[in-house]
């Protein structure tokens, strides 16, 4: 049986790594390929990879709520509103989107608005039970019966894949992200800042010291570890993104309990590979892929963990784990339609 499936935001970049995603999986088809201003033009126009005859379809939500799952790859607005028209109608759903992540409160603090649906707002203590946090690995129970998954942020894929397992192990107030991504993190949308003359053999960071998925980092991050200091960057690739995460050990915590920490969290996962300490993740690795790597040293003289983590943006970072988070609402095996090897070189 191949289920039917929706994309809404088909036309943009986590949408349409969805759709390349979904033309080889053996259980579910994109019967419904939506989108906004190009609804009507031909998919091949804007995406050369996927060639035919397929238009973008409009967004109407009477269709999608037929449907056997939806993918919102909207900006966080539009998503709010038809998540919940999807959740009501009773429809599973994975938001690509930062709609459905943080409580109540964190989506007034980051998203400077009040949450309109906060029985939907997955961070909050008072939200639905079938609403779900989907950073998979930490939460494949929660996420296997959910209706509506808020799939994590790029940034917060990667750091918290790095820092969740170690987060026992670190000091409050500690944590210091450096993280990096290629231009595709930003989306389809041309701009001056995002121009080839202006990226290419640039580096420049942007957003600190507040960026929004600062906000979904400290949330998300066990223990209250917070308040975190997080700057991303811009680099001139298209995709990929690395993470690299500075905290405090506790007094005694050594370089022995941390791999440990890392090897007993993900030594049975698909996905998440902990390279040898000294081993360092490369982004170009992941490209086109649900992977992540990671690997972490303790620099014994400041008492820091060093923690690695590199994914595509796309993949594991959006679509790869939008899709994941979808086999398991559906029954299927999470790995379906995924691999964790990149294309390289
Ligand atoms: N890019 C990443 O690496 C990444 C990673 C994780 C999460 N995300 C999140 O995933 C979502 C999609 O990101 P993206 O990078 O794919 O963005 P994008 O390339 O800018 O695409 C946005 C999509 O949303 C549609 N859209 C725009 N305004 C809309 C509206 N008012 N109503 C309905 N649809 C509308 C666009 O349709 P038209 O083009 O037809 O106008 C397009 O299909 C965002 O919420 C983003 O934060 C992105």
């Amino acid at each position: 049986m191949s289920h039917r499936i929706g994309i809404v935001g088909a036309s943009g970049y986590g949408g349409v790594e969805l759709l390349r995603l979904l033309d080889t999986h053996p259980a579910m088809h994109a019967e419904v390929v939506a989108a906004h201003s190009q609804a009507g033009e031909p998919v091949a126009d804007l995406f050369p990879n996927l060639p035919g005859d397929r238009t973008f379809d409009r967004i109407e939500v009477a269709a999608l709520a037929d449907l056997d799952l939806v993918f919102l790859a909207t900006p966080h607005g539009p998503a709010l509103e038809l998540g919940r028209a999807l959740y009501d109608a009773g429809t599973p759903v994975v938001d690509l989107s930062a709609a459905f992540r943080l409580s109540v409160e964190g989506f007034a603090t980051w998203y400077g608005e009040p949450h309109p649906h906060p029985d939907l707002a997955a961070g909050d203590p008072a939200a639905a039970t079938d609403v779900a946090y989907g950073l998979t690995e930490h939460a494949r129970e929660r996420i296997a019966g959910a209706r509506l998954v808020a799939n994590p942020g790029c940034y917060p894929t990667a750091t918290l894949l790095a820092l969740t397992p170690l987060a026992p192990l670190i000091e409050p107030g500690s944590v210091i992200v450096d993280a990096k991504s290629g231009t595709s993190g930003a989306g389809r949308a041309a701009s001056d800042r995002l121009h080839f003359a202006h990226v290419h053999a640039d580096l420049v960071a942007y957003g600190a010291p507040a960026h929004r998925h600062t906000g979904e980092v400290e949330r998300w991050l066990p223990g209250e570890l917070g308040p975190v200091s997080f700057t991303p960057h811009l680099v001139p690739m298209a995709r990929g993104l690395l993470a690299t995460c500075y905290a405090t050990l506790r007094p005694d915590v050594g370089a022995d309990q941390v791999q440990q920490a890392l090897h007993e969290a993900y030594d049975d996962e698909a996905f998440v590979h902990v390279l040898a300490p000294g081993i360092f993740p490369h982004t170009k690795a992941l490209a086109g892929s649900n992977g992540c790597q990671l690997s972490a040293v303790v620099d014994e003289r400041t008492g820091r963990v060093v923690a690695t983590a590199a994914i595509d943006n796309l993949g594991k970072g959006a679509a790869g784990q939008a899709l994941q988070n979808a086999n398991l609402l559906l029954g299927l095996e999470e790995t379906t339609g995924l691999s964790a090897i990149g294309v390289y070189p």
